[in-house]
């Protein structure tokens, strides 16, 4: 069972997207979910959570107090082995590998960022993994930490119905999976035009099959992510 609590000011976002589905159906099972409201750490009556960034600029911050707070207060006393994780566009960017560390962990426990950012004090004193999910700018880390869980839950054992997909699935060897096809064998579209599979999908030739779909993959790669090729000396 793997805990997740979320620290965020906008606990109505969650669950969200893994409220359904595959991994809405594992939730309570191989899952829990926690969300702390971080304004319930507010500093005064008017559940302060922020302020303006010393050295001037645009935007407020969230005070490292209060982060503290909801994470002391959330935090098992049980030396449990927890992971912290900070949503943040100034993160290292996620991948599959990071995906596959966190899903053996007991517990994670993620910071949403919100505003221009948390008091990086906080961070650093407290051991978050300052972690984005890509080079683009969202308003907050919601979203963030629901594709970070999405990607780390279907990986627990028992989650998902076909666990030899997630050997196959792309990024496991750093090339994107070849194309895919299914029925109807001969698909003719509204402009009457005629769209078949190839031959080699309905030879029954496994190894044939196999050496088709690797080729593909290595073509798919060197045109949608040549970055993932260079590393691969025997492809390129
Ligand atoms: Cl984790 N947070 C925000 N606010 N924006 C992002 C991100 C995270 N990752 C990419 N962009």
């Amino acid at each position: 069972m793997l805990l997740v609590k979320i620290i965020t000011a906008f606990p109505e976002m969650f669950p969200g997207v893994l409220g359904h589905s595959i991994i809405g159906n594992s939730f309570k099972k191989k899952w829990d979910l926690e969300i702390i409201n971080l304004r319930n750490f507010g500093i005064d009556e008017r559940k302060t959570i922020d302020d303006t960034p010393f050295g001037g600029g645009p935007g407020m911050i969230i005070r490292p107090d209060v982060v503290e707070k909801a994470l002391i207060q959330n935090q098992n006393s049980s030396n449990i082995n927890a992971k912290l994780i900070y949503m943040s566009p100034s993160g290292r960017q996620l991948k599959q590998q990071d995906l596959l560390k966190y899903c053996k962990f007991e517990e994670i426990i993620i910071l949403c960022g919100r505003f221009e950012g948390v008091d990086t004090r906080a961070i650093e004193v407290l051991g978050f993994e300052e972690v984005s999910i890509g080079d683009y700018v969202l308003n907050g880390g919601e979203v963030a930490a629901q594709v970070l869980l999405e990607g780390c839950i279907r990986l627990i054992p028992g989650v998902l119905g076909h666990p030899e997909s997630i050997l196959e699935e792309s990024f496991s060897e750093e090339l994107l999976e070849h194309p895919h096809y299914t029925k109807p064998q001969v698909w003719i579209d509204e402009n009457k035009t005629e769209h078949n599979v190839p031959d080699i999908l309905l030879s029954g030739h496994h190894e044939k099959i196999k050496e088709w779909r690797l080729k593909k993959s290595v073509e798919k790669t060197k045109k949608n992510r040549p970055d993932l090729i260079k590393n691969k000396k025997e492809l390129s």
